[in-house]
């Protein structure tokens, strides 16, 4: 049986070859092996996540009523998640161009991956997958101050379109947007998916690439071979990542509301050029996240 195993599943194929983004969660196709990678990692980050996550995302995970033996279904995640943030978990197909990503969260809906990666490479896939997105994502947007982060993100992308507009100049519109795409890109990165945040007098994670790895969330923490600085935006916005291998450089932020002022200067920084010209590096902006940008910066 095919099942809805990371790039090895045809339901997605016909529907990224369809054009479909917005797709349901098709539950049957999942497999017994699907259900059984599912329950392995689970069972084996459970007991990293009770030593390492940040309480809310603990909380999350106990609201969230995540089964630990089978892939969730959506729809019944939706049902606890909904009436405490507003924020829905929304199946897609694949690759969402950034704006829409981006514009999603603003509306408060969460685009999800439903399939899950391969039972033979439990420990890394550069996809995200079902377990990245519900196990590593989905628990924080129950909190809701941090889905109020989220929210504050989108709106910040529709800024940057609304602003692109005045840039009269088309080549100086792309390359600042390009730029401007590029911190965004770097903020989201070292804070939703890999941000480490002060709990008391300790250091819990609450990034969700962190909170998926079971070898990285241990190692974010208790290596020597990683640096941790108290979150500031200049470097942030200007440093390059590599997904292929654990982050060398984390960045600590005090709270959600810390959280969020940042998003704020953010957009303050953005509206007053300071995202034009950023260190150059990755992430590279593909062609279709760039024209997202553009594309919407012309319907606002
Ligand atoms: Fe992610």
């Amino acid at each position: 049986m095919a099942g809805l195993t990371t790039t090895k599943a045809p339901f997605i194929e016909e529907a990224q070859k369809n054009g479909e983004l917005y797709i349901r969660q098709p539950y049957e196709l999942y497999s017994e092996e699907n259900q059984e990678t599912w329950r392995r990692l689970y069972a084996r980050i459970r007991p990293k996540w009770e030593k390492f996550a940040h309480p809310k995302f603990m909380q999350g995970v106990a609201n969230l009523a995540l089964n630990p033996d089978r892939i969730p279904r959506l729809e019944e995640i939706n049902q606890f998640l909904q009436p405490l943030s507003g924020f829905a978990a929304k199946a897609v197909s694949g690759y969402v161009p950034a704006y829409i990503f981006f514009d999603c969260l603003r509306t408060r809906a969460f685009p999800t991956t439903v399939t899950i990666r391969d039972i033979n490479s439990l420990d890394y896939l550069p996809e995200p997958d079902i377990f990245h997105d519900v196990a590593g994502h989905v628990p924080m947007h129950t909190d809701r101050r941090f889905a109020d982060v989220l929210v504050r993100f989108g709106e910040v992308a529709r800024s940057v379109a609304e602003h692109a507009q005045e840039i009269r100049d088309q080549e100086q519109r792309v390359k600042n947007v390009e730029s401007i795409i590029k911190g965004m890109a770097r903020f989201f990165w070292f804070t939703i998916e890999f941000g480490l945040m002060r709990s008391g007098s300790e250091l819990k994670v609450y990034g969700s690439g962190l909170l998926s790895s079971f070898g990285e969330i241990s190692h974010c923490l208790e290596s020597p071979d990683v640096q941790r600085y108290p979150f500031q935006m200049e470097w942030v916005v200007n440093q390059y990542f590599e997904i292929h291998h654990y982050q060398p450089l984390l960045y600590i932020v005090d709270s959600f509301d810390h959280l969020f002022d940042q998003v704020e200067l953010l957009e303050k920084w953005i509206l007053e050029g300071r995202l034009n010209n950023l260190s150059p590096g990755e992430p590279e902006i593909s062609e279709a996240d760039l024209a997202s940008f553009l594309d919407a910066s012309v319907r606002v």
